[in-house]
């Protein structure tokens, strides 16, 4: 149990106002099972307010918006399906070494997005604060199983490792397996859409510039990196301009994926008659039919 009298006398007022996935999460830093820079403001001090959901129709377990300070941030829940990090042997308790947990963390990188990353890279990834080694080892078992469930989401992953490209929006921090990046104003929301049917002069610049800019994003995605970016889950809403008005970037990561994974995923495809037996969500690959018709991107 946490003893932090912070949290028990707080949570009862701030915990409760939360909803229940929020609560979920507050009573696993409650028992200790939830850490990370974000629990403290999230859960005890009433410092995180003006919680908000954003998709009704969420693939995600929860994503909300909320306000901390003078900073509009968006939680998002990392998907929970992976197997525990710990074993028991004879009974006694195990976590993989700290040299065992690098390669792991190396391991999945590669396995998600085909990329070897440095020593460095690995090890800043293997922190919930990338410069913060934690020496209490009950807490730095803690921070591994959180890093563990974190690391596997596609979404953490890129933002943790892209987190000084300016191209996702920016992580903040997390508590347990909740992430929390920085709020970008999704274009849909603004009141010129690109369906907007009064077209004047104004207007119709500012769509201009947003399409621009989206086109710099998406140059950047297609050349900046070790191999091509390619987004499978395209609608306005997934673009957001940031407060400068001058960059546009990708708020869902999911299923953002390097151009040699989403190839892997439509060769699962397997047998196909047409192309359009070869799509993965909105990434489209193509019916090789002189090679006994297998789908490839
Ligand atoms: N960083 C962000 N800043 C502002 N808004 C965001 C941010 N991330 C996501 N959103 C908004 O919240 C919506 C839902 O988030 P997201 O797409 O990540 O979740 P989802 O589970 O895929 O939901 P949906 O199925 O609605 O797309 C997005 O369509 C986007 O408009
Ligand atoms: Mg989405």
């Amino acid at each position: 149990m946490i003893n932090d009298k912070r949290y028990s006398t707080a949570y009862g007022v701030t915990a409760n106002k939360h909803p229940p996935h929020i609560k979920k999460q507050c009573t696993k830093f409650a028992n200790g099972f939830a850490i990370g820079s974000l629990c403290i403001p999230l859960c005890s001090t009433q410092d995180i307010q003006t919680i908000t959901c954003h998709s009704f129709q969420s693939t995600k377990e929860a994503v909300f918006s909320a306000e901390w300070h003078d900073t509009k941030l968006v939680f998002k829940s990392a998907t929970s399906y992976v197997n525990v990090l710990h074993w028991y042997d004879n009974g006694e308790l195990k976590y993989p070494s700290e040299r065992d947990f690098l390669y792991t963390v190396k391991a999945i990188v590669k396995n998600k997005i085909n990329m070897n990353i440095s020593h460095d890279t690995a090890q800043k990834l293997a922190r919930l604060k990338p410069s913060y080694q934690e020496i209490n080892l009950s807490k730095r078992r803690r921070e591994m199983d959180n890093l563990w469930v974190l690391l596997q989401d596609n979404e953490y992953l890129l933002s943790a490792l892209y987190a000084e490209r300016d191209i996702f929006p920016q992580l903040l921090g997390t508590c347990g397996t909740y992430f929390a990046v920085e709020f970008v104003e999704p274009i849909e929301s603004s009141p010129t859409t690109f369906l907007s049917i009064s077209d004047n002069r104004k207007e119709w610049g500012r769509r201009l510039k947003i399409a621009l800019l989206i086109l710099e994003l998406l140059d950047e995605l297609e050349t900046g990196f070790h191999e091509p970016y390619h987004l499978c889950d395209i609608k306005l809403e997934h673009f957001g301009l940031t407060k400068s008005g001058n960059k546009v970037k990708f708020l869902d990561l999911v299923s953002v994926y390097s151009k040699s994974i989403v190839g892997a995923i439509i060769r699962q495809i397997g047998a196909c008659q047409k192309d359009e037996d070869c799509e993965y969500l909105d990434c489209r690959g193509k019916c090789e039919k002189k090679r006994d018709n297998v789908a490839l991107l």
